[in-house]
């Protein structure tokens, strides 16, 4: 049920994003010409990505100038501590040492190759025995690209050369969800389930279906997660059943739905997710271009429930977001049939960079040797949980805290203990994003969910201040709805 209560009195209290306090005191409110010109110059020759262009001004864009750790600082001098890291890709926060060093010897060594035409280079060897040290061993390969995105673009192709390779031509359809995410490009926005984005270029791409998501906060019918989690995951098998099984080649979907609100599925979903594909020989592809590299404690976050995906899309945490690169792993069986069958016809000009493989070398030393996502798993991930659910769990807005290790999400909501939803979620979620930003903590919303997922790297000290600072915001939220 939608409650449009209250949330008119929001509407007009939406301000740019300019500053005003930092929470914390300090604030320099000079603002110099060079920032003014970079300001003017971006909205004036730039589309702004995923924004209402109408609403791109310069008085509302904040120029960021400096990164240290999970603290950023803007041209006035004002303060944020990064509670998304980046766009859920500073892994390692900023400035970080070893990836700059990294990334300047490589440069300095050899700055361009590409393993076309038989060519290779030592970062790129390097990072494949990296890699493949903390997967499973039913993965045998990986592809390369730029983004997650491509890591994608790259999914839908590959899974149909596998198909056409082992002779079943006809499996070319795939099956993804109502607001999963899953990159802009044509295919993988076509695999995602955002209806604006579909509007732009006349998508989805013919042979991609959607299911409903598995987020048990809109379901409106008497279930428990439980029983929800297996309803979802049966419309899976009767879309399976309307296309022909015969014709559906895989599954997508990101354990956690990232952008979509950092939604964690009932644990009754995954397992009966695999068991479907497995009746059906479909194809299990999982995007982990949020949820890989420690994000919930887990290397990958499928790993929370105990699935084993046929490929694992990546990007982002692969390096820290220093430099980008994603990459499409993919198991044996896939790997030994595309081999078998000859010309794999896939390049990209920058995929296996040097400078972006040297840099995930780098991260994924310290990820895995330097016991950093141990440490997500076992202190500080539990850490932040407990804090966010002993903060949250009474409060009036929040229906629910969701998450793990370095990823979370809070529920808002209009009746404490009910499933009710407020009319115009998106208003309140932004809200509380700019009472957040005005306090100094970048965080996000997707429609009235609160997402925060701070670098893996954040002290216990650090988790703290983030949880006061949204503390506040949401304090702020609820006041301004006469919730408290
Ligand atoms: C789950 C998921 N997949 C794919 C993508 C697309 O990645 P990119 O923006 O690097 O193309 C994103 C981006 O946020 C994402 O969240």
């Amino acid at each position: 049920m939608y409650i449009a209560a209250r949330v008119g009195s929001l509407r007009t209290c939406c301000l740019p994003i300019v500053s005003t306090d930092n929470g914390d005191g300090s604030m320099d409110d000079s603002t110099s010409p060079d920032t003014q010109w970079d300001r003017t110059v971006v909205a004036a020759r730039h589309l702004a990505p995923f924004a209402d262009q109408r609403q791109v001004k310069p008085e509302y864009i904040t120029v960021m100038v400096r990164g240290e750790g999970m603290n950023l600082w803007d041209s006035e001098g004002k303060h944020y501590l990064d509670g998304m890291s980046g766009l859920f890709c500073t892994a390692l926060g900023y400035g970080r040492e070893e990836l700059v060093e990294a990334a300047t010897r490589q440069m300095r060594q050899l700055s361009f190759c590409s393993p076309y035409m038989n060519f290779t280079h030592p970062p790129l060897a390097r990072l494949a025995e990296k890699l493949f040290a903390i997967l499973p061993e039913r993965y045998g390969r990986v592809i390369y690209c730029n983004s997650g995105s491509e890591a994608n673009e790259t999914l839908i192709r590959t899974v149909r050369r596998y198909w056409d390779t082992v002779g079943r031509p006809k499996k070319k359809i795939f099956i993804s969800r109502h607001n999963g995410y899953h990159g802009s490009t044509m295919g993988s926005a076509s695999l995602g389930g955002f209806k604006a984005m579909h509007d732009m270029g006349g998508l989805p791409i013919p042979g991609i279906h959607h299911i409903g998501e598995p987020y048990w906060f809109a379901c409106t019918d008497d279930l428990t997660e439980e029983e929800f989690g297996l309803r979802a995951a049966g419309e899976l098998e009767e879309k399976i059943l309307e296309l022909g099984p015969d014709n559906v080649a895989a599954f997508v979907g990101e354990p956690f739905q990232a952008a979509g609100g950092f939604i964690f599925p009932p644990s009754t979903y995954w397992p009966e997710i695999q068991r479907i594909c497995r009746k059906y020989d479909v194809l299990l592809c999982v995007d982990e271009v949020v949820g890989g590299f420690g994000r919930t404690g887990e290397w990958f976050s499928h790993q929370l429930y105990g699935i084993e995906p046929d490929t694992i899309s990546v990007a982002k945490g692969l390096t820290s977001g220093y430099v980008p690169m994603g990459g499409l792993i993919i198991s044996n069986r896939i790997a030994d049939a595309i081999v078998a069958g000859g010309l794999y016809a896939h390049v990209f000009t920058y995929q296996g960079h040097p400078l972006a493989a040297a840099v995930a070398c780098a991260n994924l030393d310290l990820l895995n040797d330097g016991g950093i996502v141990d440490k997500v798993k076992s202190h500080t991930g539990p850490y932040l949980q407990q804090a966010l659910r002993e903060t949250f769990s009474h409060h009036p807005l929040v229906w629910e805290v969701q998450g793990f290790g370095a990823a979370a999400a809070l529920q808002l909501a209009p009746v404490k203990g009910e499933k009710q939803r407020f009319a115009d979620e998106d208003i309140v979620g932004m809200y509380c994003t700019q009472r957040a930003t005005e306090l100094g903590l970048l965080v996000r919303a997707s429609m009235s969910r609160m997402i925060l997922a701070p670098a893996l790297t954040a002290t216990r000290g650090e988790i703290d201040e983030i949880v006061r600072r949204l503390k506040s915001a949401v304090d702020r939220t609820a006041q301004a709805l006469k919730m408290m």
